[in-house]
């Protein structure tokens, strides 16, 4: 049953998590990536930025954020005096590639959700911050447009709905914003309002 698997999932380390995601069959999007892509980074990050699932570079690679969306988020991140890989841990909501980079399906998000939980309590990061609407969907539920969603400061919660003290924030996905120019700013502010929030958090 659903619950079991959501339960083995959530004793796992992270050894045991790359396994079981590399072999998951949990969904219909296993059919057709060539390899499950959990994410990349430091795993005693302040922070984790998640994003929808990988494209076809990242399905190629194994690591997220690496085509073109990946380089936007790497100055993104240069932004704010961050590196991938340095204090940053970077994952999606699904791990398989959805074909055709669609955006993944409430179910399919769901399904992969254990494995995000789980990267989420393992990292136990000081701030999330959710790249797009569907990150948004696949963490916070279903919740409302984008633009709503923006300059809101929500708290993590588990599966069980209890919260965490962990603070969430959205901005606009990068893929969005290399076809949307204009809004790029904005983004910008999005993360100067990350940082302040982690200093905050860090120093109170
Ligand atoms: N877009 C995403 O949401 N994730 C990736 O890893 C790459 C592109």
């Amino acid at each position: 049953p659903a619950n079991d698997r959501e339960q083995q999932i959530a004793r796992l380390d992270w050894d045991g998590l790359r396994d079981s995601v590399a072999g998951c069959r949990a969904c219909a999007l296993c059919q057709e990536r060539r390899q499950a892509v959990l994410g990349v980074g430091d795993t005693a990050a302040d922070w984790l930025f998640i994003g929808e699932g990988p494209g076809a570079e990242e399905d190629l690679r194994g690591e997220p954020f690496v085509g073109p969306a990946g380089k936007l988020l790497d100055a993104m991140l240069a932004a704010i005096d961050l590196q991938r890989g340095e204090n940053v841990y970077i994952a999606n909501a699904v791990k398989c590639r959805p074909p055709g980079n669609r955006t993944p399906e409430a179910a399919e998000m769901a399904t992969c959700a254990p494995y995000l939980r789980r990267q989420i309590t393992l990292i136990q990061p000081r701030l999330i911050v959710l790249l797009g609407r569907a990150a948004a969907h696949a963490v916070l539920g279903d919740v409302g447009s984008l633009a709503s969603l923006r300059g809101q400061t929500f708290k993590y919660r588990e599966a069980d709905g209890s919260a965490t003290g962990i603070p969430v924030i959205v901005s606009y996905h990068p893929a969005y914003l290399l076809r949307t120019l204009q809004d790029k700013a904005k983004a910008w502010e999005d993360l100067c309002r990350a940082r302040t929030l982690l200093h905050t958090a860090t120093t109170s």
